[in-house]
């Protein structure tokens, strides 16, 4: 058995085009004692994986020429030497643009995840996998969100943005969203629930129609994207306000020339905790969100957006697409059409 994976074979200037990326085959190692082997199901495309395919310094390693494009992949066990894994189960961790995975206890993010049949595979990798418990963590942990507070979310129509404002109404926020477009403002306000949306593409005055939207300043940032956003919002801000660092996707496709924040002054003047997190490490809270955001979404109070796209060719062009601000919702890879999805 061959395993089909995709690599690194140029890397991307700006957004990335479909020659940055290679499709080989290479063998399937046999397993160690606490691997499991597992067929992929489900990848979910992360902006984050932007950042490794640049030669600079991060949190996590550079990917290499010729290297697997790293991922979160969902996989069905097919051989375990790992106790805690049987076949048939579901293993998930941040492994790499492949069919076929070898989960380690050492991979980010290692977990067996109790799949309920009635909920579509894909969700697991979306609102109900990284995005949303990413969304959960940076609200309650990071930001000490509390019932009351008026919450401003920037890609608010996209996996994590369209979790956490939906999270923050829940938890009894008045919501602000920050979007690229007309139709993702609709969605979400429409769709989502969210108080109001502002278009920062065509807003005359990004400041003015954040500050009509927010009378009365911003508790909390929920920041996905820093940049010219963040400045932005820095002297809105009320006084111990606590900013979220989620990611800072306006920088991802230009990381050697960011944008240079004008107003960081602000963080002093209205005492604010700025505060960055990586979801994964937030171990303590890890089964709390999963399970809460599964009891919201079967109830209907959370909705899952998705967009999905076919086969693991379909990969790269999906991930250009995410880094072009083009998708809203989580956007996934299903590795063949008989994998379930919200539809
Ligand atoms: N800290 C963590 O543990 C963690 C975990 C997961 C994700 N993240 C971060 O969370 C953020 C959102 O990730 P996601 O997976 O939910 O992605 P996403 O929001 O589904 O997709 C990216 C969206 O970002 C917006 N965007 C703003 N500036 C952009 C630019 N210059 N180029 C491209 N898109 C731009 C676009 O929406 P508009 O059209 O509205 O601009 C785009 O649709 C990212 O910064 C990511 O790195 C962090």
């Amino acid at each position: 058995m061959k395993n089909r994976r995709i690599v690194l074979a140029s890397r991307p200037t700006g957004i990335p085009t479909p020659e940055n990326f290679t499709l080989v085959e290479a063998d399937i190692p046999e397993l160690e004692d606490g691997q499991v082997l597992l067929e992929n199901q489900v990848f979910a495309i992360d902006p984050a994986v932007r950042g490794m395919l640049d030669d600079v310094k991060s949190y996590m390693p550079p990917v290499q020429i010729g290297g697997l494009i790293p991922t979160m992949v969902l996989g069905r066990v097919i051989k375990s030497r790992n106790p805690a894994f049987k076949e048939g189960d579901y293993g998930r961790g941040f492994i790499g643009w492949e069919e076929y995975s070898v989960l380690n206890p050492t991979s980010v993010a290692f977990e067996n995840v109790k799949i309920d049949p009635t909920i579509p595979l894909t969700a697991y990798m979306g609102a109900l996998g990284w995005s949303g418990i990413t969304a959960y963590v940076g609200l309650l942990d990071t930001g000490a969100m509390k019932a009351g507070d008026v919450v401003v979310v920037s890609a608010a129509a996209g996996a994590v943005g369209s979790v956490a404002g939906q999270v923050a109404k829940l938890r009894g926020c008045r919501v602000v969203g920050i979007v690229g477009s007309d139709e993702k403002a609709e969605m979400i306000t429409k769709e989502l629930g969210m108080d109001a949306a502002v278009n920062y593409k065509t807003a005359p005055d990004l400041e003015a129609a954040i500050k009509a939207a927010c009378p009365d300043g911003i508790d909390l940032y929920f920041d996905n994207v820093g940049g010219k956003t963040l400045d932005t919002i820095l002297p809105l801000m009320n006084d111990f306000g606590r900013i979220p660092v989620c990611g800072m996707i306006a920088n991802y496709n230009h990381q050697t020339e960011p944008y240079l924040l004008r107003n960081i002054w602000q963080v002093l003047v209205h005492r604010i905790t700025m505060r960055g997190f990586l979801a994964y490490e937030a171990v303590d809270m890890l089964h709390e969100a999963e399970d809460q955001l599964a009891a919201w979404f079967k109830s209907g109070e959370l909705i899952a957006t998705e967009n999905v796209s076919t086969g693991l060719e379909s990969t790269p062009a999906a991930f250009i697409r995410l880094m072009a601000g083009e998708t809203s919702g989580k956007t996934l890879v299903r590795l063949n059409d008989r994998i379930t999805t919200l539809g």
